[in-house]
Parts: C-alpha cells; sequence; structure tokens
C-alpha cells in the first residue's frame, strides 16, 4: 500500500476579517477541525495586528505565520514587520513573495533577501511562485524557472529544511473553484518545478522540499488537486476565512 503524504495546509487570510472578534471565532473552529487531523498540519496567516490575539488561543498547538516581512531587522521602514518581530510574538511561518506582494512591485531579489530575514530568525519561509498566464508555446515555464532560481539565489543547501515552495498562477487566485488548475495540469508543472528544484540542489534534496499548490483551492477541488496533483499540500484563501468549507477541505486532505 502507498504510503499516506503527511499534508500540509496554510491559510493565508490576506486583509480579513475586518476585526478581531470575527478573527478570534474564524480561528477558534478552525483550530478545533485542525485538532482532529492525525495526518496534516494546518497553519495560519492571520492579519499581523491579530496575531498575538489568535497566540493566546493557539497556544503552543497550532501554528501561526505571517502573511509578509521586511528584510532588515529595523530602522526607518513605515509599515513593515521584521522576522524578529513575527517569531517574538509568536510566528512560526512566513509568507514571502505572495504574487499581490509581487504586483506592487516585489522583485525576485527583494523575495530572496526577505527568504534570508525569514531563516535567521527561524521561521519557516513560505515562498510563493507562479506564472500570470499560461501561454501555448509553454513559455510560461521559463518564467517560472527563472523566477524560483533568483528567489532562491540566496537560499543554501543546508537551509532548504526552512524552505515550504509555494506555487500559485496567478490567474487561477481568487477566481471560483473550477478556475483551479486541474490535477493532471499540476501534476506536469510540479514535475516541472521539481526538475528546476533539482538544477539547484540536487536530487536528494530537491525531492525533500514540499510543494503546496495555490490558487482557488476549496473542499469541491481539493481531493483532485492533492491526489493527482503530487503536492504536499495548499496555499489556501478565502475558503480558509469559512470555517466549514475549510473543515470539509481538511478533513478530506487528511483522508488522502
Ligand atoms: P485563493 O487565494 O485561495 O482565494 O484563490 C490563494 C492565495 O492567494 O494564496
Amino acid at each position: 500500500m502507498k504510503k499516506k503524504k503527511r499534508m500540509f495546509i496554510a491559510g493565508n487570510w490576506k486583509m480579513n476579517p475586518q476585526s478581531l472578534e470575527a478573527a478570534k471565532e474564524v480561528f477558534r473552529q478552525i483550530k478545533k477541525s485542525a485538532a482532529k487531523l492525525k495526518n496534516t498540519d494546518v497553519v495560519i496567516c492571520p492579519p499581523t495586528l491579530y496575531l498575538s490575539e489568535l497566540k493566546k488561543i493557539a497556544k503552543d498547538d497550532f501554528a501561526l505565520g505571517v502573511q509578509n516581512i521586511h528584510w532588515e531587522l529595523s530602522g526607518s521602514h513605515t509599515g513593515e514587520i521584521s522576522a524578529r518581530m513575527a517569531a517574538d510574538v509568536g510566528a512560526h511561518y512566513s509568507i514571502i513573495g505572495h504574487s499581490e506582494r509581487r504586483a506592487m512591485g516585489e522583485s525576485d531579489e527583494e523575495v530572496s533577501k526577505k527568504i534570508a530575514a525569514a531563516f535567521a530568525e527561524g521561521l519557516v519561509g513560505i515562498v510563493c511562485v507562479g506564472e500570470r498566464e499560461r501561454d501555448t508555446e509553454g513559455q510560461y515555464l521559463e518564467f517560472l524557472k527563472n523566477q524560483i532560481e533568483h528567489s532562491l539565489a540566496g537560499v543554501s543547501k543546508s537551509q532548504v529544511k526552512r524552505l515550504i515552495l509555494a506555487y500559485e498562477p496567478v490567474w487561477a487566485i481568487g477566481r471560483k473553484d473550477n478556475a483551479a488548475l486541474g490535477g493532471k495540469e499540476l501534476y506536469e508543472t510540479v514535475l516541472y518545478i521539481r526538475k528546476v528544484l533539482l538544477g539547484i540542489y540536487g536530487k536528494d534534496i530537491a525531492f525533500g522540499i514540499p510543494v503546496l499548490y495555490g490558487g482557488s483551492a476549496t473542499f469541491q477541488n481539493v481531493g483532485d488537486i492533492l491526489s493527482e496533483g503530487e503536492v504536499e499540500g495548499l496555499l489556501v484563501g478565502r475558503q480558509s476565512l469559512e470555517p466549514e468549507g475549510f473543515a470539509q477541505l481538511l478533513r478530506i486532505a487528511n483522508s488522502l
């Protein structure tokens, strides 16, 4: 029998919900659903403002992350937070290079500096990559290769254990569930991504890097994505703000 893969599901709440009370309520429900899972790790990345309060509910048995960090430790960076601050209030993860931040001008070079900052403070980096559109000639694969190589430029072999790669095709984010990439197509892209990682780190290390999928993942499509796509988990946006649907998604992921 094929050994069950341990799944990793991260929720990216983005700039939601609109009050601390609502955040606590959604979080409590998710924590309850996650506690029943034997085979799946769940992480929530709320707006940073809510993190300390959610940490009180999470205690030590539920991991939290931030959605972004600055690469510097301190200084004149209005509106930013450092990896050290995030770790100090209880974050264990940071999303880095999400496409919504890249769309605001974040470059691969900045992503690479942020990864170094996260690792230096003991955070696990959930590093996002993904093409904006898919052309029929496969140029998007070249784009992906470039983005991965440049974003991971500063990550040495010994640091890879702190790295999770989230493949999020930008065109599939924030759409209906039938707009998500199908499991079979995902599988082909994930193979390609692993080839790129292999080129950087060699086989033994490359195959140990968890690769997640993100982009309109819901409880309706999670079965196809996870069983056909050969990924180690998901980065989930909207569905992670809907406790019932998210609980269903987690149950399915856990049962595969
Ligand atoms: P979505 O967002 O699940 O709402 O498409 C995913 C993401 O942007 O990480």
